[in-house]
C-alpha cells in the first residue's frame, strides 16, 4: 500500500511554467535588476566559496556539464547542455535544471528548471560585468547572435546599465527579425544590421552570442575601435571561440574562475603568460575595473556555478509564500531510517 509523503519527503520544485509565472509577477526587469545584484553579492564574497571547473562530457556536436559550488552552508549544482546544431531540428542549444542542498543534511531543500533561469542569469552576469567595465556613458549597444539569449542580454543591459539602443545581426535573418518584434515595446531602439561590422558601429558595448562549435571569428581586431567593452558569452567550450586572438592582444580581459576560463574561454587561444583579471576582484575593490576611456575591456564569459549558485538562492527566497513552486515526493523518508527497505515491503500490493 502506498502511503503518503511525508513533509521530510518532499522538495519544492520550480517548472518551467512556474518559473515564467515567477518572472512576471515579479517583472522581467526587476527580476533581472534583483539578480543582478544577487550575483554581485556572492562574487564579493567568493572566496567563500568551494570552486572547480565544471564536469564536461564531449561529444562530436555538444557537450552536457555538471556545475557544482557550495559556500559551506548551502549546496548548489547545474546540469547544462550546449549543443548549437539543435536548433535546426527544433530543440534548444542550451537546456538546464539545478538543484540547492543543505550542506549540513546533504538534503536537497529546491529543484528548478534552469533553461530560463539560465538565460536571465547570464544576462545578470553580463549586466553586472558591464556595471564595472563598461563606459560609464554606455547608451547602444550591439549583440552579434540573436538566439535564444539575445532579448535577455539586451533587457539586463537597459535594467542596469540604462542601454536606449540595441544594433542586431545574426546570420540568419529570422533570428534578428523574432528579436525585433520580441524588443518591440519594451523602450529599446531597435535596429536592424545586415553585418557584425554594422551592428558593432557606434556601439559602446559589443555582446557576442553566437553558437558553433568551432574557433569561430565574430569579431576581427580591425573591427573593434578603442574605448568599447565586449561582453562576449558564446565561447564557453574547449574548440569554441568568437573572437580573433589579436583582439585579446590589445584587451584587458576579465574572467570568472581562472581554471576553467583557460580551458572553456577565449583565453584558450592565448598563451599561459598572458595577464587576465578575476572579476570577483574588481567587485571587492581589490582590482581596478575600466581605468581609461580609450582601454577595451573584455568580460570573457563562460558561465561559472557561483552564477547558478545566485540565481538558485535567489528564486529560493522570491517563492517564499507564494504559488510559484509544486513540493516533489524526492526523498525517500522511512519512520526508521535503516529500514528502507521495509518501507520498499509495505509499499507493495
Ligand atoms: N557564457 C555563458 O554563461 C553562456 C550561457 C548560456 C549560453 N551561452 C552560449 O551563448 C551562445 C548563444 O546561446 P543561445 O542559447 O542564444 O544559442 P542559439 O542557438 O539560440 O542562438 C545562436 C545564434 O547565433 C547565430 N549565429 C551563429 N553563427 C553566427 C555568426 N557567425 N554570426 C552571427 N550570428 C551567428 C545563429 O544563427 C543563432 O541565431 C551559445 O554558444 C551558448 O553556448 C553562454
Amino acid at each position: 500500500m502506498l502511503l503518503a509523503p511525508s513533509k521530510k519527503a518532499l522538495v519544492p520544485f520550480v517548472s518551467v511554467a512556474n518559473m515564467m509565472r515567477l518572472v512576471h509577477h515579479v517583472g522581467v526587469e526587476i527580476f533581472l535588476k534583483e539578480l543582478t545584484d544577487a550575483i554581485e553579492a556572492d562574487f564579493a564574497r567568493w572566496p567563500e566559496f568551494d570552486k572547480t571547473p565544471r564536469l564536461g562530457s564531449h561529444s562530436h556536436d555538444g557537450v552536457i556539464e555538471l556545475m557544482p559550488t557550495s559556500d559551506g552552508q548551502i549546496y548548489s549544482f547545474k546540469y547544462v547542455n550546449g549543443h548549437p546544431k539543435n536548433m535546426a531540428q527544433g530543440l534548444q542549444t542550451v537546456t538546464a535544471f539545478g538543484l540547492l542542498a543543505d550542506v549540513a543534511t546533504g538534503y536537497p531543500v529546491l529543484q528548478t528548471e534552469m533553461t530560463v533561469l539560465t538565460a536571465l542569469r547570464t544576462a545578470a552576469t553580463s549586466a553586472m560585468a558591464a556595471r564595472h567595465l563598461a563606459p560609464k556613458s554606455s547608451r547602444t549597444m550591439a549583440i552579434i547572435g540573436n538566439g535564444a539569449q539575445c532579448e535577455f542580454q539586451a533587457l539586463a543591459m537597459r535594467a542596469v546599465l540604462g542601454i536606449e539602443s540595441v544594433r542586431l545581426f545574426d546570420i540568419d535573418p529570422k533570428a534578428t527579425e523574432k528579436a525585433l518584434r520580441n524588443l518591440a515595446g519594451s523602450g529599446l531602439e531597435t535596429v536592424a544590421c545586415t553585418s557584425a561590422q554594422a551592428a558593432i558601429e557606434g556601439a559602446d558595448i559589443i555582446t557576442t552570442c553566437t553558437a558553433d562549435k568551432a574557433f569561430a571569428t565574430i569579431l576581427t581586431d580591425n573591427m573593434v575601435g578603442s574605448g568599447v567593452h565586449i561582453n562576449a558569452i558564446g565561447g564557453d567550450c574547449p574548440g569554441k571561440t568568437e573572437l580573433h586572438p589579436d583582439i585579446l592582444k590589445r584587451a584587458d580581459t576579465f574572467v570568472e574562475y581562472p581554471p576553467q576560463t583557460w580551458i572553456e574561454g577565449e583565453i584558450q587561444q592565448m598563451p599561459k603568460d598572458y595577464p587576465i583579471t578575476e572579476l570577483w576582484r574588481v567587485v571587492t575593490g581589490e582590482t581596478e575595473g575600466r581605468r581609461d576611456p580609450r582601454q577595451i575591456t573584455l568580460f570573457d564569459s563562460v558561465g561559472f556555478a557561483i552564477e547558478d549558485f545566485s540565481a538558485l538562492r535567489y528564486v529560493r527566497e522570491k517563492i517564499r509564500d507564494t504559488q510559484f513552486f509544486e513540493e516533489l515526493d524526492m526523498i525517500a523518508d522511512p519512520d526508521d531510517p535503516r529500514d528502507l527497505f521495509g518501507m520498499l515491503s509495505r509499499a507493495a500490493g
